[in-house]
């Protein structure tokens, strides 16, 4: 048995091996244990990865998780991002499904290949970050963080293009990719910090390029890309409140500049560090290679790892409001940057 695989896209530097999960979804909620522990999230989220996922987690409760959504039996970490909706011309709201049966997340572990063993630090107990920020409305060329935040326009059947926000004035045939670099330098020492992002920091070229330089930041963590595809083209742009651009994230943001993505480790102990020591996957990131050296066990039954949300409040389907009633702002800014994707990078 292989591990199911979106085979694609991202422009991959050589210099990396990777390998690719494709991550099924554990439940729709307002929770975050990371920004607001213990209590109700301001917005939804979908949420992937060890079943023991809830209101407050730690290290040691993710690894006793009864299940994980991701392909790989030792990964019961938690990989969360806002979930997305359309907004009908009358103020209502619906939720976007995943397309073509496709598992809606993929997420992506990347490092160095070639290097010596110790060279890539997996992440220790109870680390924790998050990547973006869900208030931005704007868009900041020059900053890293929000380089690391993307969006793919997907055309299965022609040319896809990339944009810096929620793609305006196009329809996207095949939906919507929403995708989303994490930190990869480390100050070494803290598993966490007040905004959950100060102890991380991008390399010295950006979201994927370039090395941990800066001596405050400098170890080499794996690097996380999370992808998820959401079915936008479901939706006809003709019945929107906002034709030229319909679809808000959870926190009511019309841009998309907003995106944002959490992440909590809940490997099994020396498991990452085993495969970021002495496992170089092929071409793709087919994790197989990693099984078949023993260093961790293919789980096939992540499709059936679902939890039921415990806040008791629809979060999917048609609302009034979105959960958590944001106001949705930032649909009146122009048009975003377009990129040509090149057919060699685009979704089988
Ligand atoms: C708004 O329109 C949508 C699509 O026709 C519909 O499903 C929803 O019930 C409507 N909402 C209200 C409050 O009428
Ligand atoms: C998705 O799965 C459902 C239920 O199994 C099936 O009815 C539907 O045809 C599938 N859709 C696509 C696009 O494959
Ligand atoms: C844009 O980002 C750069 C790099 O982080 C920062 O120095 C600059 O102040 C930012 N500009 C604005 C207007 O926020």
């Amino acid at each position: 048995m292989t591990f199911s695989l979106i085979l694609l896209l991202t422009a991959l530097s050589s210099a990396n091996a990777f390998f690719l999960m494709s991550v099924n979804t554990l439940v729709y909620e307002r929770r975050d244990p990371i920004v607001s522990p213990g209590a109700i999230s301001s917005h939804t989220h979908i949420i992937t990865g060890g079943s023991d996922f809830g209101a407050t987690v730690t290290t040691a409760q993710l690894r006793q998780s009864r299940c994980t959504s991701t392909p790989i039996a030792q990964d019961k970490s938690n990989y969360w991002t806002e979930s997305m909706y359309f907004q009908w011309k009358n103020g209502s709201f619906t939720s976007s499904a995943n397309i073509l049966n496709l598992t809606t997340t993929s997420s992506y572990y990347l490092y160095p290949s070639n290097v010596p063993a110790g060279t890539v630090t997996a992440f220790p107990d109870d680390f924790r970050m998050i990547s973006g920020d869900p208030t931005l409305r704007t868009y900041n060329a020059s900053s890293f963080a929000q380089q690391a935040i993307s969006f793919l326009c997907l055309d299965f059947n022609g040319a896809s293009t990339k944009h810096t926000g929620l793609p305006v004035g196009v329809s996207c045939p095949s939906g919507i990719r929403a995708q989303i670099n994490f930190p990869s330098c480390w100050d070494g020492k803290n598993v966490d910090s007040a905004n959950h992002k100060s102890h991380v920091a991008f390399p010295s070229g950006g979201p994927d390029s370039g090395s941990c330089s800066d001596p405050k930041f400098p170890v080499t963590l794996p690097r996380i890309f999370i992808e998820v595809y959401w079915g936008t083209n479901n939706f006809n742009a003709q019945e929107a409140m906002n034709p030229q651009q319909p679809f808000v994230l959870a926190q009511g943001d019309g841009t998309g500049y907003g995106h944002h993505a959490d992440y909590f480790n809940g490997w099994a102990p020396g498991v990452l560090q085993n495969v970021v020591d002495k496992c170089t996957c092929p071409q793709f990131g087919d994790p197989t290679c990693c099984s078949q050296q023993g260093i961790f066990d293919y789980n096939s039954a992540g499709n059936q790892c679902t939890i039921n949300s415990d806040t008791s409040e629809q979060v999917l389907g048609t609302l009034d409001k979105l959960p958590g009633n944001n106001p949705v702002t930032g649909l009146s800014r122009g048009a975003s940057v377009t990129i040509r994707v090149p057919r060699s990078l685009q979704p089988p």
